[in-house]
């Protein structure tokens, strides 16, 4: 018997940069984030004589299947149930490039698991087992706008839906700067951002924002919304290079796409970017400018990829 489930992955429009409890994955703040209709992941398992992970068809003997083995092992424990199993995911989305690949990955992973075990859990439960395998991954459970909120303990850390279906006119637009896999994984960036001495007022600013957000959104606000998404994202970045010792995931392209962003701003193109763990940036836009976005970022940047995405949905178990 074979379980599969799918997942899309989800970009923070307010953003989950912080932990409280590393183990159960709480977070210091709340977030909320899109789901993505064009990025997603497909996970299955099934019973096997020993754990075995492939991901895109290749077997992984590395961190990341340590990574998946340790969460399958954590999920057997809290409900008692055994058995060696091989999981089989594709990602339809670059692997640990910035791209939220961990938030499709657990949710899909988690949701496989309880389908394999015909285990009976709620939405909200499946959230706070995602979680705890990455922490955006809880989000992911959900399609439209989700909330992570971030509670106080196992039980009260989970997301919920903001709206499932928006009807909101908001395009994303992925720019594939450089696909390759991060050096440094969101866990660990997370880890060291916490040195900053910008790190509290990050803390700090959190229900602000989130309240902000969620005002922006239940108004359809775009000009709201793309604004206070880039100024989170800069924030989450600006924390990143004032931790001690200083990072930062931009690299030289990030920054020109930057500038790029700005450009199309004065010329009176509205869009907006955030960017993640990593060099990509995601440009958020409306209908009326998608083309002429695409068109300026193609003709500045050679090789680029840019994947337009809108809201995706919330996670399912395929046949
Ligand atoms: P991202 O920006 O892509 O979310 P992260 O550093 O948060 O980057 O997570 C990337 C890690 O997530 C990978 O190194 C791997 O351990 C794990 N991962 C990604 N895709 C999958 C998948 N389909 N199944 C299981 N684990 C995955
Ligand atoms: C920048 O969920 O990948 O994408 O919980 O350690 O697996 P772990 O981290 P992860 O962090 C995501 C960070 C972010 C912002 C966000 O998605 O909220
Ligand atoms: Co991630």
């Amino acid at each position: 018997m074979k379980k599969t489930a799918r997942a899309h992955t989800n970009i923070a429009l307010i953003k989950y940069w912080g932990k409280a409890d590393a183990q159960l994955r709480l977070p210091l703040m709340s977030s909320l984030s899109m789901t993505l209709d064009a990025f997603y992941s497909e996970t299955s398992i099934s019973a096997s004589e020993e754990n075995e992970f492939f991901l895109n068809d290749e077997k992984q003997t590395d961190q990341s299947a340590q990574r998946v083995f340790s969460y399958l092992q954590y999920l057997q424990d809290r409900f008692g149930v055994s058995g060696k199993l091989k999981v089989e995911s594709t990602n339809h989305v670059p692997t640990a490039a910035g791209l939220a690949s961990s938030s499709s990955a657990f949710a899909a992973l988690a949701t496989a698991f309880c389908a394999f075990y015909d285990l009976d859990v709620n939405r909200r439960e499946l959230s706070r087992l995602a979680r705890i395998g990455s922490g955006s991954a809880s989000r992911s459970i959900f399609g439209g706008f989700a909330i992570w909120q971030k509670g106080t303990d196992d039980e009260s850390s989970f997301a919920y839906p903001l709206d499932e279906t928006p009807s909101l006119d908001l395009s994303l637009l992925a720019v594939e700067l450089n696909q390759n896999q991060k050096k440094l994984p969101s866990t660990k960036g997370m880890k060291d951002a916490q040195a900053s001495p910008f790190f509290e007022p990050w803390i700090k600013r959190n229900d602000l924002e989130l309240n902000e957000m969620i005002a922006a959104i239940k108004s359809n606000d775009f000009t709201k919304i793309g604004s206070l998404a880039e100024l989170n994202a800069n924030e989450m970045h600006a924390i990143n290079l004032t931790a001690q010792p200083g990072f930062t995931y931009f690299e030289p392209d990030t920054i020109r796409a930057i500038k790029l962003i700005e450009e199309l701003r004065s010329k009176g193109i509205e869009c907006y970017y955030t960017i993640d763990a990593g060099p990509n940036l995601k440009i958020l836009t409306q209908q009326k400018n998608i083309k002429e976005v695409k068109k300026i970022f193609l003709s500045e940047f050679n090789n680029v990829n840019i994947v337009k995405a809108t809201f995706g949905p919330g996670v399912t178990v395929l046949d």
